[in-house]
């Protein structure tokens, strides 16, 4: 399976290549990086640790058709060229920090193309989705709050897998909710209801999040660390063997990892 990575060149993009590089059933189709990058040229395997390769890394998205599937960790200002120039290739992408417009390129490439874009591909915040999603269901009129911690130099706020876990308390709930991000000054009591967001930002912390039920006279505290990056780019390599050969469609994580059936083709 020939597997395209975009994004090559940062913190996640390296460790996809690496992991790409180290499988025996993969072979890196083609590695693309910014345009700007002065790491144009220089062979993917030796950014990865993983030794040379002959392929090199490119600034043309173009170079990623003919993949099998694409896995994509990079930037939202990069996605509209790089669906443009491979219409039609499957698409694993863990970017965040997109908006609607961003979200809705997204949703039309996978009328095209099968694609799985998630906020985060680690197993463990899967799960926790999932039993947040539960015990929002279970404890209805408690009061919820998400605190999260990344590295100081993540650029979106609050994080991606945040927003993810909003919804999942909101799909427990069965209802919509109003978000606060931070308080500040006489705020007034907590309404009942709303979901609080909270995002610090601190050196080199890979990910935290942390969401609290708090009822009357007790708290609930469910929480996830990633303690590796590599846990994700595990994750995503994970989904893309899943994706690859799939219909046309926009797919979930939690459908690679068994939490959510997948529709028969
Ligand atoms: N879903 C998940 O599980 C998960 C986990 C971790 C991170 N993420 C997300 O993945 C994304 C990347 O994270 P990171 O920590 O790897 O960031 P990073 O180190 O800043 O890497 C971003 C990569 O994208 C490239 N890039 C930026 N703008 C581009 C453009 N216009 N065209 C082509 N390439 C472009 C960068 O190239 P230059 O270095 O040359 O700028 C770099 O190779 C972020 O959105 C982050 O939040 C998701």
């Amino acid at each position: 399976m020939r597997v395209g990575v975009h994004g090559a060149t940062g913190r996640m993009g390296r460790l996809v290549l690496a992991e790409v590089l180290a499988a025996r059933d993969l072979a890196l189709h083609a590695a693309v990086t910014h345009p700007a990058s002065s790491l144009v040229g220089v062979d993917a395997g030796e950014l990865a640790g993983a030794g040379a390769t002959g392929t090199t890394l490119s600034a043309d998205p173009a170079v990623l058709r003919g993949a099998d599937v694409i896995v994509d960790f990079s930037h939202p200002t990069a996605l509209p060229a790089l669906l443009t120039a491979v219409d039609g290739t499957a698409l694993i992408s863990g970017t965040t920090g997109l908006d609607r417009a961003g979200e809705a390129l997204i949703a039309d490439y996978a009328t095209r193309a099968p694609v799985l874009r998630a906020d985060n591909f680690s197993t463990g915040v899967a799960v926790l989705r999932h039993v947040v999603r539960q015990a929002a269901a279970l404890l209805p009129e408690w009061d919820a709050e998400i605190v999260e911690a990344h590295h100081s130099r993540k650029v979106d706020s609050p994080s991606g897998t945040a927003r993810a876990l909003i919804q999942s308390i909101e799909a427990g709930r069965g209802a919509p909710a109003h978000h606060v991000h931070g308080r500040e000054g006489i705020v007034g009591a907590r309404p009942t209801g709303d979901i609080g967001v909270h995002a610090l930002r601190l050196g080199d912390v890979i990910g935290e999040h942390t969401v609290s039920f708090g009822g009357s006279g007790e708290v609930v505290h469910l929480g996830h660390t990633a303690v590796e990056r590599r846990v994700f780019a595990v994750g995503a390599v994970r989904a893309a063997r899943w994706l690859a050969g799939r219909p046309t469609g926009g797919y979930r994580f939690a459908q690679v990892v068994g939490l959510e059936p997948t529709p028969s083709a």
